[in-house]
């Protein structure tokens, strides 16, 4: 596999030729936020936090990082005005949904983003589908997913699933960004599989 050779904020960084630019930020340690990457799971590119602006030709332009692979001679900046600006919204925008989230209020202190800059909605969940795809490509349980679309979107357990695999792994529930996904499990359980003495 071939050697490339990019800058990410004014450092020369050493990739290999189908590395993501996150990935190469990454073994530089160089840090870029993310939501819904999991160095186990297939790239999503669905929360959009991680973009980051790249010059091509004398242009600039926001990619996102996890998605978005490295070229030779690549220029990348993970902060500018323009980055910080794109994140600030875009955390705006999931704080409606998740306010509590720990994760998302330190983000938002560092953008100095307003969680309440849009009115409240509470789903709770932002997307990310980082359990889903634990469940699928990491546990193979498929003992969630997702049901509807666009902002009546949620995940939902699957109970004769599980009812049979939760127990012993629950290995998606430190992946949640906004604990969203315990509650959801609880009430699933208490709905749907209510054990002895509970
Ligand atoms: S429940 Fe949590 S981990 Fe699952 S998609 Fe929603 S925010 Fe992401
Ligand atoms: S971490 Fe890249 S889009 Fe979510």
């Amino acid at each position: 596999m071939s050697e490339i050779l990019l800058q990410i904020d004014g450092k020369q960084v050493t990739a290999s030729e189908g590395m993501t630019i996150l990935e190469a930020a990454q073994n530089a340690g160089i840090v870029i936020p993310t939501l819904c990457h999991h160095e186990k799971l297939e790239p999503y590119g669905a929360c959009r936090i991680c973009l980051v602006e790249i010059e091509v030709g004398g242009w600039t332009r926001l990619v996102v990082s996890c998605v978005y692979l490295v070229a030779e001679g690549l220029v990348v900046k993970t902060r500018s005005p323009k980055v910080d600006k794109t994140r600030k919204g875009i955390l705006e925008l999931l704080l409606a949904h998740a306010p509590d989230s720990p994760q998302l209020t330190a983000l938002a202190e560092e953008y100095g983003a307003d969680r309440n800059r849009f009115e409240h909605v509470a789903s709770f969940c932002i997307h990310c589908g980082l359990c889903v795809r634990y469940c699928a490509e990491v546990a193979e349980k498929h003992a969630l997913g997702f049901v509807d679309r666009g902002i009546r979107k949620e995940i939902s357990f699957i109970p004769e699933i599980a009812a049979k695999e939760c127990d012993d792994c629950k290995g998606c529930f430190p992946l949640c960004p906004t604990s969203y996904l315990q509650a959801a499990f609880v009430l699933v359980e208490s709905l749907a599989f209510p054990r002895n003495g509970k």
